[in-house]
């Protein structure tokens, strides 16, 4: 008798070592930058390292080549070093392109197409050509030229294999040049290049514009080609060019574009594939030369591709799925995510020419409106040490530009969408114990100076009619705002947006020790509530009434109520403008419906004005079912979990099944709309992973994974946290979680904190086919919310409002600001 139990458990130990042993793969395997290359997800797909100011692809004509290539039918114009990833606005970066011939007809340079705009019809390609692997990059042409690149930080390495002959017969006499455009075509007067004439050297700078924001920047670069001898070079003005001049200071011209112009290299032969090697630099031509002389020393085009993905395989080892039961499009689409949240921002540290100062600069927060709400979090786990050099980066550019960014870009200020939130963004590092050489009194005076200081221009920096949020409470729509400007729109989501600002400062303040201003901001947070019309009601456009009562309006100076149809600037509104139009509305690019969940610090108190958890929910469904959000825009990331808060995770995990894969599959058309960033790449790692943040607080709401078992290392303590769902249903019927231990005790919140993952703590999920009457729906399973729950089953538990006003530890804070907040509302 005693055999038999110990032959199955032997059998079954070993089965069980041998399905974990199916889990060793390469993580990269399952990276494909291709996501979201066509169909506006305006992603970068090309060679780059993580947060590389290198990226280099090639860049397409078509009209969403923000992120430089796209997989749309465009063709390429060139091949360039500079680009963001995943954003709206402009056109971003691709300076100074490089273009390659295999000959020019009749040995006659003027023969070979110069202008972007001509040598366009030389860039066809055909899609199966391209290949796209996490730190390289390549295509072939229908010239027949195969191009294949990659990068070091500041630097990248081209390979041009040339076909033995031109298209009009002649032997190859390859000719590459170098052009001074961007991709918006934004350079100003004055771009210069000069060439080598015997090394084939070629250098130059010119001035450009941000694609998202004011001012400008001015970017240099350094070329040095290798593989075969140097028949001439020169440079070239519109079509025309010459081996008898080197130098150019070319104007932008007048008519609406820059002048075309650039350098050329001419090469002997085209046997041996030619290698380009190519750096930028923000301070000067001979800083990236020597970028570019000591990055890759010896053109080894092997070396440096091998280095860069290892760089790629050492950032995404932290996550290891098992693969038990999922296909390979669940596990691309997870393991692609993750990728994009570490091309952008970029680290241009020691590349500032602004301000001297040793602390890190990292660029391309674009925009941190996109980022506060998932991609910052989801680094904050698998890569602290790169948040937090972010977050000093951040304070730095508050020291010296006298503000945190909203959006940043190329060295400038980018435009503010609503609050302040880089607030969030700090609170969150703060919350969850980011400190590497951070000074958090700096911090904490940047997040007080948004919430005091009104900015004179208002567009790119701080908040905008501090004088009525602080006289009345809210933003009035039509301000009257003599002292800061800015466009006067959205004055309900900068309302909402402000309230969550400050909720964030209240949760620094009190890690701080600074108890006045943590119950300052506690009580400004709860400014939302001014803006609640309790009988508003809601009506489709042809007048059908939704049902539901009670809805944010905007309202004037004199403290009566203006009107926004609550479903105006949803996605189903294709009428009206909602961005940053100055004919915009009182909420940005999303409705007063979506922007009624927005409270992410008091759902208790928003549930209850909402009629209860029922009606919450019933609300909720109703956003989602109706189409009413879309969650191509970041304002629907959280809705989809909040479910949680109603006590009812099941419906979350519902939701987040119906969004993924339907509206994020692994193909090249598969994102709904912009990346931003690596926005949308971060919701979908987190919703699979099932731990979904909510960002600016120390709470992770939990839903089961899409794998059966998760492990995640922390980079820095090396501790392995991992969540193992029993009764794992790869085809996701048994999705509702039943019960749960945590470190094998039982565990019945619906969330937990930073610990899990700091700790490396183990959760084990059991699921099953239908919802659980009892996980996570009991009001002490709840997240945290400032007020009260009421109307659920069991009292609002001593348990959530301990620990002493003012007391030190975070999470003590937040229930030390829920029991300010009962006092305040009397709730
Ligand atoms: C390449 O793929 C894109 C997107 O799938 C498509 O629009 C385009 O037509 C394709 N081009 C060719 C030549 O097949
Ligand atoms: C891109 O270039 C091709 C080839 O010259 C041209 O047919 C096409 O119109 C261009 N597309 C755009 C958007 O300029
Ligand atoms: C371009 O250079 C000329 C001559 O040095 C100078 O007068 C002019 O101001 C420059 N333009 C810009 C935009 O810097
Ligand atoms: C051309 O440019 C190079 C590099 O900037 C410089 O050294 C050289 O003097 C210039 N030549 C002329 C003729 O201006
Ligand atoms: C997770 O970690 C555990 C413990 O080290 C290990 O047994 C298991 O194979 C890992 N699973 C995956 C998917 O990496
Ligand atoms: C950023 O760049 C600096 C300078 O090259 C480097 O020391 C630092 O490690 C980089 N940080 C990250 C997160 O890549
Ligand atoms: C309040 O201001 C609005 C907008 O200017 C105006 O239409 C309304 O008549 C005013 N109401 C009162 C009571 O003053
Ligand atoms: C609200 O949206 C509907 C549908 O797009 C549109 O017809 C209506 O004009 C919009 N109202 C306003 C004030 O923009
Ligand atoms: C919502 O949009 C999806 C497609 O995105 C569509 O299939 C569905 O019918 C829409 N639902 C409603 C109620 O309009
Ligand atoms: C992979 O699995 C998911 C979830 O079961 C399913 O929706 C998707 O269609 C599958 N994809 C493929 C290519 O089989
Ligand atoms: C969890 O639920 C499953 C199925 O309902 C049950 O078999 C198991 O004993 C439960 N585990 C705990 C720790 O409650
Ligand atoms: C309260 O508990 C009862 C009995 O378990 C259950 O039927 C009901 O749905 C619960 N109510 C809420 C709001 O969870």
């Amino acid at each position: 008798m005693i055999m038999i139990p110990v032959l199955v458990a032997l059998c079954w130990l070993s089965l069980a070592c041998w399905a974990e042993a199916q889990d060793v793969f390469d993580v990269l395997s399952y990276v494909d930058p291709l996501i979201g290359a066509s169909n506006g997800g305006n992603v970068f797909p090309g060679a780059s390292l993580p947060y590389g100011m290198a990226k280099a692809v090639a860049d397409t004509n078509s009209t969403s080549n923000q992120g430089g290539f796209t997989l749309d039918g465009a063709v390429v114009t060139g091949f360039s070093i500079m680009h963001d990833s995943g954003t709206g606005g402009n056109p971003s970066l691709g300076n100074f392109a490089l273009f390659p011939y295999t000959n020019c007809p009749g040995g006659d340079v003027d023969q070979c197409a110069f202008p972007k705009k001509t040598r366009a019809r030389f860039g066809a390609f055909s899609n199966s050509s391209v290949s796209a692997k996490p730190g390289t990059f390549g295509i072939t042409l229908n010239s027949g030229i195969r191009s294949e690149m990659t990068t070091t930080h500041h630097a990248a390495l081209f390979k041009f294999e040339f076909p033995t002959t031109g298209a009009d017969g002649e032997v190859a006499q390859p000719l590459i040049l170098q052009d001074l455009t961007d991709l918006a075509d934004s350079r100003q007067d004055n771009g210069t290049v000069s060439v080598d004439a015997t090394t084939g050297r070629i250098t130059g700078s010119a001035r450009f514009l941000p694609s998202f924001g004011g001012g400008n920047f001015v970017l240099y670069f350094c070329t040095d080609f290798s593989g075969a001898e140097i028949l001439d070079n020169g440079i070239f003005v519109n079509s025309r060019a010459s081996a008898s001049v080197k130098n150019l200071t070319i104007s932008r011209s007048i008519n609406g574009y820059p002048l075309p112009g650039g350098a050329f290299v001419r090469f002997k032969s085209g046997t041996e594939p030619i290698l380009v090697r190519t750096a930028t630099s923000f301070i000067s031509a001979s800083q990236a030369c020597a970028h570019a002389e000591n990055e890759i020393p010896k053109f080894d085009f092997t070396a440096v591709s091998t280095a860069a993905t290892e760089a790629w395989r050492a950032k995404m080892s932290p996550i290891q799925v098992s693969t038990t039961g999922v296909n390979q499009s669940t596990l691309i689409n997870f393991y692609s995510g993750i990728y994009r949240t570490m091309i952008n921002p970029q680290n241009y540290t020691g590349e500032n020419p602004l301000w001297s100062s040793s602390e890190p600069y990292f660029d391309s927060f674009y925009c941190i409106w996109d980022l506060f709400r998932s991609q910052l979090p989801f680094l904050t786990i698998i890569d602290p040490a790169a948040v937090a050099e972010m977050i000093r980066s951040l304070i730095d550019t508050y020291r010296h530009v006298g503000w945190l960014p909203d959006c940043r870009m190329s060295l400038n200020k980018g435009y503010t969408q609503g609050g302040s939130n880089a607030d969030n963004v700090l609170a969150d590092a703060f919350l969850k114990g980011i400190k590497e050489g951070i000074d958090w009194n700096d911090g904490y005076a940047a997040v007080v100076k948004d919430a005091e200081v009104e900015p004179y221009d208002w567009c790119c920096e701080g908040r905008g009619g501090l004088d009525s949020w602080k006289a009345l409470g809210y933003i009035p729509v039509q301000d009257f705002d003599y002292k800061g400007f800015g466009t006067m729109t959205r004055s309900i989501s900068r309302t909402l947006e402000y309230s969550y600002n400050d909720f964030c400062i209240s949760q620094i303040a009190g890690g701080l020790g600074k108890t006045a201003d943590q119950e300052k901001y506690i009580e400004s947070s709860g400014n939302w509530q001014n803006l609640y019309k309790a009988d508003q009601r809601s009506y489709w456009w042809d007048g059908t009434d939704t049902g539901f009562v009670g809805f944010f309006e905007p309202r004037f100076l004199n403290k009566t109520w203006g009107y926004q149809n609550p479903l105006n600037c949803s996605n189903l509104d294709t009428y009206s403008s909602c961005s940053l139009q100055n004919t915009g509305r009182e909420t940005f690019e999303s409705s007063i419906w979506e922007y009624g969940f927005f409270v992410p610090h008091d759902q208790a108190t928003l549930q209850t004005l909402y009629g209860g958890p029922a009606s919450f929910v019933r609300r909720l469904d109703y956003l989602h079912d109706r189409n009413i959000t879309y969650i191509g825009n970041e304002p629907s990331f959280l809705t989809v979990f909040q479910y949680h808060y109603a006590g009812r995770p099941a419906l979350s995990a519902k939701r987040s099944h119906f969004y993924i894969p339907s509206f994020f599959s692994p193909t090249p058309a598969g994102l709904p709309g912009n990346d931003d960033s690596g926005a949308m790449g971060s919701f979908v790692a987190f919703a699979m992973i099932g731990l979904f943040p909510n960002p600016g607080q120390d709470v992770y709401l939990i839903t089961p994974p899409f794998f059966a078992h998760v492990n995640i290392t922390h980079p820095q303590t090396l501790k392995t946290a991992s969540v193992k769902t029993l009764n794992f249903d790869p085809s996701y019927t048994n999705i509702y979680i039943q019960n749960a231990t945590l470190d094998g005790k039982p565990y019945t919140k619906s969330w937990l904190d930073h610990s899990f993952f700091t700790e490396g703590k183990q959760l084990v999920l059991t699921v099953g086919r239908n919802e659980s009457a009892t996980w996570g729906r009991h009001v002490d399973d709840l997240p945290p919310s400032l007020g009260k729950y009421a109307g659920f089953n069991g009292t609002f538990s001593a348990k959530r409002a301990m620990g002493a006003r003012g007391a030190r530890s975070y999470k003590g804070n937040f229930a030390a600001a829920a029991a300010v907040g009962d006092q305040m509302w009397g709730s």
